[in-house]
Formats: C-alpha cells, sequence, structure tokens
C-alpha cells in the first residue's frame, strides 16, 4: 500500500518535523484571527479507540470539523473489531471509505498490521510503545515559548512508559539531549534508547536528571492497561514525583509540559500545573494545531490558505 502513515516520530525526516511545528502555529495563528481554512472538505477521518481518550478524540475531531471534514468515532465495543474480525480486512474496508485513520490501541503491532493493510494514512493516537502526536504538541509548546530545541536538555522524571520511549525518539529527530530518571526495570524500551545511542542517559536521581535542563516532562506512573499494578507502582514511583523544589534545580529558563491527565499528588505535586514554569494547559491546546497540521500533510498535502 502506497499510503503515508504516522505511527513513528521516525516515519518522518527532521525537516518534514520541524515544518510541521511551523505549519502548526501558523494554524493556530489562523485560528485565532478567525480565517475559515476548509481544505478538507468532504474528507473523513475514521477514529478506532480502544482506549479512553479527552484530548486525543476531541483535537481530532474538532480539528478536522475545523479544517471542513468529519470524523467517525469508532469503539470496538460497537463494532466487528470487538468480535474478532482481523485487523488485515478491517483496514481493507475502512480504508475504502476514509480518507485518513486514526487508531489507539494497546499492542504497537495492532497499527502497524492496520497500515500494512490501508490505502489511505494512518496515524498512530497512542499505543503501548508510542505517542508521536503528543510530542508534535510538545514540540510546539517548546518552539513557541523558547525558540528552537535543537542542543537543549531535556529530562524525562518517571515511568519509561509510551511517552518516554516517544521523547527518545524525539531526541533524536530534534536533536536535544535526553536524561531520563526512572527506578530500575522501569527503564524504556531498548529498541528505543538504542536508537537514541550518546543523546539519552539513565539516572536514578531526579535532581541529577533535571539540574540545569530546559524541558522537565513526567507522566502519570501506571499508563492504560497497568492498572493492576498501580499499588506497586504507587509506592516504588514516590521519590519520582516533580515538584517545585526539583524544577528549581533546572536551567532558570525550563518549561514543565505534561501530556496529561495528570494525578495531582502523585508524579506531580497539588501545586505544579499552577506553577509559572508550567505550559502543560498551552500543551493540551496544541494537540489541536498540531494534528490539524498533520492531517493536512497527509490528507490535502500543498493545500494552503492564499
Ligand atoms: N494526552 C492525551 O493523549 O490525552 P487523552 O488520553 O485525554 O487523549
Ligand atoms: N502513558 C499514558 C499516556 C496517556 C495520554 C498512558 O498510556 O496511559
Amino acid at each position: 500500500m502506497s499510503a503515508r502513515h504516522f505511527l513513528s516520530l521516525m516515519d518522518f525526516s527532521p525537516q518534514e518535523l520541524s515544518g510541521l511545528i511551523r505549519r502548526a502555529i501558523e494554524l493556530k495563528d489562523l485560528r485565532r484571527r478567525g480565517v475559515l481554512f476548509e481544505p478538507l472538505k468532504s474528507r473523513v477521518l475514521g477514529m478506532i479507540f480502544e482506549k479512553a481518550s479527552t484530548r486525543t478524540r476531541l483535537s481530532f475531531e474538532a480539528g478536522m470539523i475545523q479544517l471542513g471534514g468529519q470524523a467517525i468515532f469508532l469503539s470496538p465495543r460497537d463494532t466487528q473489531l470487538g468480535r474478532g474480525e482481523p485487523i488485515g480486512d478491517t483496514a481493507i474496508v475502512m480504508s475504502s471509505m476514509l480518507d485518513v485513520v486514526m487508531i489507539r490501541t494497546y499492542a504497537h503491532s495492532n497499527l502497524t498490521e492496520f497500515a500494512a493493510h490501508s490505502s489511505v494514512p494512518v496515524i498512530n493516537g497512542l499505543s503501548d510503545d508510542l505517542h508521536p502526536c503528543q510530542l508534535l504538541a510538545d514540540m510546539q509548546t517548546f518552539e513557541e515559548a523558547r525558540g528552537s530545541i535543537k542542543g537543549k536538555t531535556v529530562a524525562w522524571v518517571g515511568d519509561g512508559n509510551n511517552m518516554c520511549n516517544t521523547y527518545l525518539e524525539a531526541a533524536v529527530q530534534f536533536d536535544f539531549q535526553l536524561r531520563i530518571a526512572c527506578p530500575e526495570g522501569y527503564e524504556p524500551k531498548a529498541e528505543f534508547l538504542k536508537a537514541a545511542g550518546d543523546r539519552v542517559r539513565i539516572v536514578r536521581d531526579p535532581k541529577e536528571a533535571v539540574a540545569g535542563a530546559h524541558l522537565v516532562s513526567t507522566d502519570v506512573w501506571t499508563s492504560m492497561g497497568q492498572e493492576e499494578e498501580s499499588a506497586k507502582r504507587l509506592k516504588l514511583f514516590a521519590p519520582y514525583q516533580v515538584n517545585r523544589a526539583l524544577l528549581d534545580a533546572a536551567d532558570p529558563s525550563v518549561i514543565f509540559l505534561h501530556c496529561l491527565p495528570a494525578h495531582r499528588g502523585e508524579e506531580i505535586s497539588e501545586d505544579l500545573l499552577d506553577d509559572s514554569r508550567s505550559l502543560a494547559w498551552q500543551q493540551a491546546e496544541n494537540r489541536l494545531h498540531a494534528q490539524k497540521a498533520l492531517m493536512e500533510m497527509l490528507v490535502a498535502p500543498g493545500c494552503r490558505p492564499a
């Protein structure tokens, strides 16, 4: 199948990714100025959600509507996917009727299998391994606040989960240094670590990771699908909470990002989202703009306002 997919940040070149971020900032400005821009008129996005979502669903659905198209929400509970219809068969049928498909799933192989049978672009809306759309918004937020992230130091504190894996890919594609502070046994996946090479360093002490960092980020300690491990994780990750005192160890220009949803009192202190260094709300909004740029690129490339 010849369609272009976005399953990982590695599917695009560094130049394409920077272009997307620039375009997201332009689309944000168009919306702020109330300019109607509908390059995806009569185009349809299908969204399969096997896991819960607030931001991803809203931003894709609202984004598609703003670009002039429509979005259809599908859950495995109401489709034949949930009753065992093969992913490949589903992909052939769905892509014959839709212009682009977004999938939030468990195993990353579900995405690659769907994409292998899809004649239209497939977007990863989060898998157990990766959350590339979130990183587009994160990189946009840094760019807006502080300019280029190239050569800067980023600290990831907490679980080596799907977000952490994606930060490893971002370190390669956006060219920054990444320090990860996590408990032993909760490192990111070896394949992503290996691909990041000398751009990444794993430490055990959050202070060591954050020292002098320009961006600090974290995420929930228990990701979707790991609920049974929650009690054990709460104890184990307690020393990895990001709070104001920890941010004080970073560079004075540091910004804090959290993909949300946040668990106050766990991975962040109760007050952290109110700290002026936190740009988590701007980051959440940027999901909308970044994914509009992504859908424009995948579905209607070259279609820009005069
Ligand atoms: N950050 C993020 O993907 O949020 P949702 O789970 O609400 O979509
Ligand atoms: N790591 C989290 C991210 C949620 C947006 C999860 O996978 O549940």
